[in-house]
């Protein structure tokens, strides 16, 4: 059921004359009110108070929370560098952590960019699909000024962190969405604990039964999306991690409605185009005939229109 605070609160974002990052700032500077809460006094240079309570209901993962995450009020947030600069977002590692005690996580931070840096190739194919209706939004938009580009930057964030959303309660494998902050999206982060990150399929070289493996998971990730009648937007192997054997996608704020986007069939057909190719050339064709009901590459862009009744 949506959550009426929820669905208020973000309609009223956009309707606003001051920027998300201005009322963002406005609210971290009330922080060292958090002294109350008895635990430090001041965090260490670099940390912040834990922004879990910052997200409004709607703005927060999936209940139930999963059990590794810290929701904790008394937790803080350390910065540990950079994972990867993008081109439209720069992803960071966080760990969330309750000071004094063992209890901790690592979250990947999506930070979307809002300043001149950053590639504005998606945002004609957002506006196409979803018919952005807060005049404010497209007009701000369209004219690119500061509070125009902040805005675009927290439409895709929160595009983003709706289609997680959606997609791991669907059962997909993606990243739990922790929760969306103004132009920030925090992640579940995907590596190991020591801090290194998945590598992307696209820097693997799986060959034979891990191959087929990977390929099993994608097509099965693929086919549920499809079914919920949505396409990724920008598959290929630079959006799919590979954490010791398992497949998860990420980089999700294009989702494409394939039923009410103009062009949404030539989505679907692009992403599986995009990823049979790679398989291809890794070569899958030479195993899925043997590999039980797997499909072979060059059938899946049918089989992921049949899954999305588009014919
Ligand atoms: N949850 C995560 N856990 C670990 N690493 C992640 C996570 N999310 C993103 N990354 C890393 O950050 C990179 C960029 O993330 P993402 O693809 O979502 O952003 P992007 O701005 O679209 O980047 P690009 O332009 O490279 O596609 C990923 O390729 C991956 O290496
Ligand atoms: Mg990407």
């Amino acid at each position: 059921m949506p959550d009426p605070a929820f669905s208020r609160r973000g309609k009223r974002r956009f309707d606003d004359d001051e920027p998300t990052f201005a009322k963002r700032n406005r609210h971290r500077s009330a922080l060292p009110a958090l002294d109350a809460y008895g635990t430090v006094d001041g965090l260490p240079d670099g940390d912040r108070w834990s922004s879990w309570d910052q997200s409004a209901a709607g703005e927060r993962g999936p209940r139930p929370y999963p059990d590794w995450l810290v929701t904790e009020l008394a937790a803080a947030d350390t910065e540990l560098g950079i994972l990867k600069t993008g081109k439209e977002a720069d992803v960071f590692l966080l760990r969330r952590g309750v000071p004094g005690t063992g209890r901790s996580c690592l979250l990947a931070a999506k930070r979307y960019r809002d300043a001149g840096h950053r590639m504005f190739h998606r945002d004609s194919e957002y506006l196409e699909g979803r018919r952005v209706r807060e005049s404010r939004a497209s007009r701000a938009m369209a004219s690119r000024t500061s509070a125009g580009r902040e805005m675009i930057a927290a439409l895709w964030a929160n595009a983003e962190f709706s289609a997680l959303s959606k997609l791991y309660l669907a059962g997909v494998p993606v990243p739990y969405p922790v929760q969306v902050l103004g132009t920030e999206v925090l992640l579940e982060f995907i590596g190991d604990p020591d801090g290194t990150a998945a590598p992307r399929l696209a820097e693997t070289r799986p060959q034979g039964s891990e191959l087929a493996g990977l390929w099993d998971q994608l097509v099965q990730a693929l086919r549920t999306l499809a079914g919920h009648g949505l396409a990724h937007g920008d598959m290929s192997a630079y959006n799919l991690l590979v954490h010791h054997g398992r497949l998860v996608m990420i980089d999700l704020p294009q989702v494409i409605d394939v039923i009410a986007h103009p062009r949404g069939a030539e989505f679907l057909d692009r992403d599986a185009a995009n990823v049979a190719r790679w398989f291809s050339a890794r070569g899958l064709g030479g195993i899925v005939p043997a590999a039980g009901d797997l499909p072979a590459p060059g059938d899946l862009p049918a089989l992921l229109r049949q899954e999305a009744r588009i014919g």
